[in-house]
């Protein structure tokens, strides 16, 4: 019997969408390569975990993809989140509450919070562990999970995301 999966994701139309949402250069610090990171990051975070990749690829692709500049630009999170509301049932599909648990981690993800929830300790780590890219190493303090916060993740991750 085929595994019940709880979302369906049109991946590559993801990708689209955050490219033509996306204002600013796709080649920047926050643009489709830190895109790309945060996926394996979070893909690797999530086998661990037990989060379902689909919901990883979602908040990798559009966590960003509604800045407005490259510093802190505050609001961007709630933004994408609206954003990714409004592909729900279109480009994906998504259970309420799941669906209420990704909207929160991108539209708190700019927050520097740490989550007691599974899903958003994960995100969250994912995107945080690509700090490399502004010379930034990974801090534990700022690390939900356990894989995250290991000294060789870490280690991994930060010469990673230095080398781009
Ligand atoms: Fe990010």
């Amino acid at each position: 019997m085929a595994q019940k999966r709880s979302l369906l994701v049109d991946f590559p139309k993801i990708v689209r969408a955050a490219k033509d949402r996306f204002q600013l250069d796709l080649k920047g610090i926050h643009g489709v390569s830190h895109w790309q990171r945060v996926r394996e990051n979070g893909h690797r975070i999530a086998k661990r975990t037990g989060v379902e990749p689909d919901l990883v690829d979602l908040f990798a692709y559009m966590h960003d993809c509604c800045r407005e500049d490259d510093l802190s630009d505050l609001g961007h999170g709630e933004r994408a989140a609206e954003f990714v509301q409004t592909l729900r049932g279109s480009l994906f599909d998504l259970e309420e509450d799941t669906f209420q648990v990704l909207f929160e981690a991108i539209r708190d993800h700019e927050l520097g919070m740490i989550s007691g929830n599974i899903v958003k300790s994960t995100c969250w780590d994912a995107d945080r562990l690509d700090l490399g890219r502004v010379m930034i190493r990974p801090n534990t303090k700022f690390l939900g999970t356990e894989f995250a916060k290991r000294p060789d993740t870490i280690e991994w991750a930060y010469r990673r995301s230095l080398a781009t």
